[in-house]
């Protein structure tokens, strides 16, 4: 079945898709030896050899799922010119390449999700999920009711206000105080921006929650992959219970009408 090919080279799980648009217009992406650089160009993933820079894409390729404890001092591209760590150097013996979905700043840790599975990715992070992901906000000094609720309403940054925020004061301590800020949006810096919007200084930046999913108790660095029921839930993809799963080979049951004939529809 033809197919646009930035969304075959994303469900291959090279990158996500506008990602994978660069790389067509690039010109690294190839269809059966013949360089494409038209967005809306399609190929047939069953037939059609497809390459980007010339290695040829693994159409099936086993789909991971998984959940880092990102620490800080990590960053969540898949290379950097200042040869920074990378979040993928904690994933050791992958059998597959996988990649962030989201990022998170380089001094920022907790949850991040990775995967090969760009379709699953575009679906997290597509504006209309509005998945909800939680933060830990250790900041200097003491929080006043004033700020936590300028945040909760809404503050003006450099490209619009915020949307309501749902955001609580966690612990207080002699130094610093710890507040927790749930957001929908995915702006870059996002909570760090917010914070300085009301004049917190941020000293520690935590995520803890992706929708349903919480960081748990992994440790920093550690990572563990999700259950099937996680990645579908996640991505809003009905969880079928394991006893209503169907096998290919059990025949489908018929409803007899009165009169004896099989309406051939399923029970
Ligand atoms: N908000 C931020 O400011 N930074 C992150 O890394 C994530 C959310």
């Amino acid at each position: 079945m033809l197919e646009r090919l930035q969304k075959i080279i994303s469900a291959a799980g090279i990158t996500s898709r506008r990602a994978s648009e660069a790389l067509i217009l690039n010109g690294q992406v190839a269809v059966n030896g013949v360089v494409v650089t038209e967005l809306g160009s399609k190929a047939d993933p069953a037939k059609d050899i497809i390459t980007v820079d010339g290695k040829a894409l693994k159409i099936n390729a086993q789909r991971l799922y998984i959940l880092l404890n990102k620490p800080p001092g990590y960053i969540t591209a898949l290379k950097d010119s200042q040869n920074r760590p990378l979040v993928t150097d904690l994933l050791k013996d992958m059998p597959e390449r996988v990649y962030p979905v989201g990022r998170l700043d380089y001094n920022t840790e907790g949850l991040l999700l990775l995967t090969n599975d760009g379709e699953w990715a575009n679906r997290l992070m597509h504006p209309s999920h509005e998945i909800e992901k939680e933060y830990h906000v250790r900041v200097r000094g003491k929080v006043i009711d004033q700020q936590l609720k300028r945040m909760a309403d809404g503050v003006e940054l450099e490209d619009g206000m915020t949307a309501p925020a749902v955001v609580n004061l966690v612990k207080s301590g002699e130094q610093n105080d710890w507040i927790s800020v749930a957001i929908h949006e995915g702006r870059n810096r996002q909570v760090r921006r917010m914070c300085e919007a009301v004049s917190l200084s941020v000293v520690r930046l935590k995520r803890i929650r992706y929708g349903s999913l919480m960081l748990g108790t992994l440790r920093a660095g550690q990572f563990r992959y999700l259950t099937e029921a996680e990645v579908r839930q996640l991505a809003d993809i009905p969880v079928v219970p394991e006893s209503e799963k169907r096998t290919p080979r059990e025949p489908r049951k018929k409803i007899v009408r009165s009169g004896g004939k099989s309406s051939g529809r399923r029970q």
